[in-house]
């Protein structure tokens, strides 16, 4: 379906430019999780699914994401995944190979990198190669985009730069969809200004992997708080890769230089999981009990146990479950309609019982059980 998908394109990106660059803002994860509209395949065995193929058109059998080909083709997609890192990543990784399923029209091609930029660029140029319709790349890093993009360009192959961003000319792929890192650093940052209400701050930061936006983003925009007050201090900030084992590692090494300090931020869950058990270990208490704040990012089901709890005492939310809208856009492009420059998948924040805050929800056992990954 390669020749008709550059004459629908074609339609497609005139469109897109004179749509503009307007952001599409997206529903929490709770208000409306991807699990809740069921693919076809969820809905009827294998077989049957087969036999409904045969005998109505993809259309038909398929749900809301699906996008078959005109000529009623799957849908090539190559999917270059930053790893298999942390537990969101697990979350998203299944969401698109639920979302991009045969059931839906599509045929998905998967390549996890695990996080090796050199590994996920040769990924990208195999899906050039083998003439994809579709490619989907969560980037490792922001930078060293610009070539390969171009060769994609040059090869007609619409790319779709999705959960975080490049720091590529925009004109070289279709859209960016993910959430808004330096919103999520931000509103960590607002929210410990609002529990701490004035008082002074010694404050260790866990970052994720260097060079990704996620980490960029939240740094960004934690610092930009961090910066609104001066009874604050930033001790340290070291990079754990997003990981439980780099999380403990770079805790591990705080708790030997610093004795005096009183918040940990850690830039996803797995992190923070590193970051306990390092603290356990030492003996060092944390959480709405404890000397030490803790906040997280992510918002994955286990993150949010640890802050019904009380062990996390603010979890930043970053969703997963973002296929759909990629889907979403494969689907106006195959149809040859208009789509948004950028999909701003929105986020919010939860605290721990007990705690009250106009930047955050306060846990409670039902949102934990709401929480579909
Ligand atoms: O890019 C999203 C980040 O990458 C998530 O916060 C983290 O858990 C993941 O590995």
């Amino acid at each position: 379906m390669k020749k008709k998908l550059a004459l629908l394109l074609v339609a497609g990106m005139t469109m897109a430019s004179l749509a503009g660059c307007g952001g599409n803002d997206v529903a929490p994860a709770d208000a409306a999780p991807a699990e809740e509209a069921p693919a076809a395949e969820e809905e009827a065995p294998a077989e049957d699914a087969a036999e409904a193929e045969e005998e109505a058109p993809v259309e038909e059998a398929a749900d809301d994401t699906a996008a078959p080909a005109a000529d009623g083709e799957l849908v090539r997609v190559g999917f270059a995944q930053v790893g298999h890192e942390s537990d969101w990543r697990a979350a998203n990784t299944q969401n698109y190979q639920d979302t991009f399923s045969e059931a839906n029209g599509y045929e998905l091609s998967f390549v996890d990198a695990d996080n090796d930029n050199a590994v996920q660029l040769e990924a990208v140029r195999t899906f050039i190669q083998q003439e994809m319709d579709y490619i989907c790349i969560a980037p490792i890093e922001t930078a060293g985009w610009d070539t390969v993009l171009q060769e994609a360009q040059d090869a007609g192959i619409p790319v779709l730069i999705v959960d975080r961003s490049v720091d590529a000319d925009a004109s070289l792929y279709e859209t960016q969809i993910g959430c808004d890192m330096v919103a999520e650093g931000e509103m960590a940052g607002n929210w410990l200004a609002e529990y701490l209400n004035g008082e002074a701050a010694n404050i260790l930061v866990i970052e994720g992997s260097v060079g990704a936006s996620a980490t960029l983003g939240r740094t960004e925009g934690f610092n930009n708080i961090a910066g609104q007050h001066s009874e604050w201090t930033i001790l340290d900030s070291q990079s754990g890769d997003f990981t439980q084992a780099g999380g403990q590692e770079v805790m591990e090494s705080f708790i030997k230089s610093y004795s005096d300090f009183n918040v940990v931020v850690c830039q996803n869950d797995n992190e923070a999981y590193g970051a306990m058990d390092a603290m356990d270990a030492a003996g060092i208490t944390y959480g709405v009990d404890g000397d030490v704040i803790i906040i997280s990012f992510d918002a994955t089901h286990d993150g949010l146990q640890y802050t019904l709890d009380g062990k996390i005492n603010c979890n930043v939310e970053c969703n997963p479950l973002q296929a759909e809208f990629a889907a979403e856009v494969i689907q106006k492009l195959q149809a040859g309609e208009a789509i948004d420059a950028q999909t701003v998948v929105v986020d919010q924040a939860f605290v721990a019982p007990g705690i009250e805050s106009q930047y955050a929800t306060t846990m409670t056992q039902e949102v934990l059980d709401g929480r579909a990954y």
